[in-house]
């Protein structure tokens, strides 16, 4: 199961310093001399630096909050973020909650929508009606995967694009695939705007950078290769049916791994000093939860990683609130 969340411009991400938690030397192998030599260590090899999303989400969350802080005490109008959620998913009611929680905690006006899940197409359709039709909602966000029953696509299609802040509406999606659109203005899907976030703090300069994803999701994946060409990358999307997916990783100066399977990038496929990002979030029998990425391989080999939990996952939110104050700002700002 993969996280997703919302991309967003690369801007911000020059002004959040990376907090690197664990770069030094570590000595990874001994091997002993035949001749009865006290054993050698090898050159120590530098372990990558980790990327730690948990502390730049909370400093975007910080800046986000000092914001609308100004904002309300220059206009007394604060943004709103509406969260629609239909049925009771527990993962997404989790989510749900913690969406609201952290819009409060940054000051914005924070409303959950909490519908049955035999709620039907027309009514919930209704109740976006009426969400695009009040002024003082800035950001409506409509909680996936909706029960089997309803159409997700018609529902996304419903949502006003300019409230649309987890960018998935087609006008948000295409002005994101034209590269025309001005990212501080543009509401793009919050976990590639989060992953962009994050490699930005480590890779300034993107330019002409081999970057390889995998996944071709519409919320992670598409998305996230948008932003990656728009950075002037030279991307590559793999897939399931990608051929040699070991080979196609091993060019990549930066991965992207949304795929949604425990551990399946293994190290050997990473090339020595490539900047790793992991979008998987998934749970294993015993409860914990780990990347698509096999973390413990990878982070000998990689230059920076983001580690699961605590790499992409917090910025999802964080970029959500972003997104929400984005919209605000273009429709009353
Ligand atoms: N469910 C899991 N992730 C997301 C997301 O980013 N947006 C929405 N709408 N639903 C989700």
């Amino acid at each position: 199961m993969i996280d997703t969340g919302h991309h967003g411009c690369g801007q911000a991400g020059d002004a959040y310093a990376t907090t690197s938690v664990a770069s030094g030397l570590v000595a990874r192998a001994t091997i002993a001399h035949e001749g009865g030599f006290p054993p050698m260590e090898t050159d120590p090899m530098p372990q990558a630096t980790l990327i730690d999303g948990k502390a730049i989400a909370a400093a975007l969350r910080a800046q986000i909050a000092t914001e609308i802080a100004g904002i309300k005490a220059a206009s007394g109008l604060v943004p709103g973020l509406h969260v629609v959620l239909v049925g009771d998913d527990p993962a997404s009611r989790v989510y749900v909650a913690s969406k609201e929680k952290l819009a409060v905690e940054v000051g914005m006006n924070s409303v959950a929508h909490r519908l049955p899940a035999e709620t039907t197409q027309a009514e919930l359709l209704a109740k976006l009606a009426e969400l695009n039709a009040d002024n003082a909602v800035d950001g409506i966000l409509v909680q996936l995967p909706l029960p089997k029953h309803l159409d997700t696509a018609a529902v996304i299609d419903a949502i006003d694009p300019a409230k649309d802040v987890d960018g998935l509406h087609p006008l948000n999606a295409g002005r994101l695939a034209g590269g025309k659109v001005d990212p501080e203005h543009l509401l793009v899907p919050c976990t590639p705007l989060g992953s962009m976030l994050l490699l930005k703090s480590v890779l300034p300069a993107l330019a002409g950078l081999e970057a390889v994803v995998i996944g071709r999701s519409e919320l992670v994946g598409r998305p996230v290769a948008q932003l990656l060409l728009q950075a002037d990358c030279t991307v590559t999307i793999a897939h399931s049916r990608t051929k040699d997916l070991a080979a196609v990783v091993r060019r990549a100066d930066i991965v992207v791994a949304a795929l949604g399977r425990p551990g399946y990038v293994r190290g050997d496929w990473i090339k020595p000093g490539a900047t790793v990002i992991d979008v998987g979030i998934n749970r294993l029998p015993d409860g914990k939860l780990t990347g698509d990425v096999a973390f413990a391989e990878a982070v000998e080999v990689a230059g920076a990683i983001t580690p699961v939990p605590g790499g992409v996952g917090p910025m999802t939110i964080a970029c959500l609130l972003r997104n929400t104050l984005t919209a605000f700002k273009a429709r009353r700002g």
